[in-house]
């Protein structure tokens, strides 16, 4: 039987205790077939050696089946801008993880805070490129001249082919895409993703298309979510709906996501949503369903759909049960103890 070597990158905070809570349920899943090799690349191996992670970080991780990381930064001790761009974006980059897959579903159980069930959406992000290229310069730096610049890069490929997954999404799903952009105002990269967006069209008849501006649709997805299914959105705009979708699905202790490199020319990269909460880091309170969900898109990713069902279906008795469904109510040790026994 196959097994897989999965490179296990924990990071910051909280980032902790819920990628080795994700990491025994994954194994409990699939018993003897995970072969978890840990990196310590996190903010204090910054303060230690002073990168994120070694110089030949990207080429280590090369040869790993897939990655699970848990949370990047602790601004306290190093700046986002530097931790981020020195870890977690450049993976992403340098693999070509360019769809980041974000389901965002009311688990049974957990009441989100617009109270009426059915909310189920599946958000498709640009992960390479667009408003994160990190294109961008600042000059006259201090001065009262000084100029920042950060610049957008849509590319014809880099479109192209997440809207074409996000189409093959929609397939797989109800038949309905939605396409974000902002091109009322934005008139070149936006009015770009509109016509690449129609071009494509043309080759998906059966998927039913709707454009959103990107305002309109963070108010659609609070007013008549269950007119939307899958939505697929340029980095920024996909960034900040998903954490939207985080919310409204009860909290980002419930997001999962998956950065994935559809061609498999790479490892794909799973992590939760939320970030490395440096507030409630010692609390032993952080909630391990986002990453436990994003260890099951592992699973599922590399083939395993029983097992990932599985974790799934383990889950979802779990916070039927009401455990892990209020913040902080439960342990994290709590309910992967509680998701194991599911397993069972
Ligand atoms: C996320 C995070 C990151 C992102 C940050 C930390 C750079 O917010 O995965 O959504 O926006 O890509
Ligand atoms: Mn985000």
């Amino acid at each position: 039987m196959t097994t897989y070597r999965i490179a296990v990158i924990p990071g910051d905070g909280i980032g902790i205790p819920v990628t080795e809570a994700a990491l025994v349920v994954a194994a409990k899943a699939l018993p003897g077939r995970l072969e978890a090799v840990t990196f310590p690349w996190s903010c204090d191996f910054y303060l230690q050696t002073g990168q994120m992670m070694p110089q030949d970080g990207i080429d280590t991780l090369r040869s790993f089946d897939a990655i699970c990381l848990g949370a990047v930064g602790w601004p306290e001790k190093v700046p986002d801008s530097v931790s981020l761009h020195g870890l977690l974006l450049p993976i992403r980059k340098a693999f070509v993880q360019y769809a980041n897959i974000r389901p965002h579903r009311l688990l049974p159980g957990v009441e989100g805070p617009l109270r009426k069930g059915g909310f189920d959406i599946l958000c498709i992000r640009e992960n390479t490129e667009g408003e994160y290229s990190g294109a961008g310069g600042r000059v006259h730096q201090g001065t009262k001249d000084e100029v920042a610049v950060e610049t957008a890069v849509f590319t014809r490929a880099g479109v192209e082919r997440i809207l074409r997954f996000g189409f093959e999404q929609a397939r797989k799903r109800s038949g309905r895409l939605a396409s974000v952009t902002k091109s009322n105002a934005q008139k070149y990269s936006m009015v770009f993703w509109d016509e690449v967006t129609k071009e494509l069209a043309a080759e998906y008849p059966d998927v039913a298309i709707s454009h959103y501006h990107i305002d309109a649709i963070a108010a659609r997805m609070v007013m008549a979510p269950e007119s939307l299914d899958v939505v697929v959105a340029s980095n920024l705009f996909g960034d900040i709906l998903t954490d939207l979708g985080a919310a409204i699905q009860g909290g980002l202790g419930f997001a999962a996501s998956a950065n994935i490199n559809p061609d498999r020319s790479a490892p794909s990269m799973f992590e939760p949503v939320h970030g490395s909460a440096p507030d409630i880091a010692h609390l032993g309170i952080a909630n391990p369903l986002a990453a436990i969900w994003s260890v099951a898109m592992m699973l599922e990713h590399l083939g395993e759909v029983e097992a990932a069902a599985r974790i799934m279906t383990a889950m979802e008795t779990v916070t039927a049960q009401g455990i892990g469904t209020v913040p902080g109510q439960n342990k994290t040790d709590e309910i992967t103890q509680a998701v194991i026994s599911a397993l069972d």
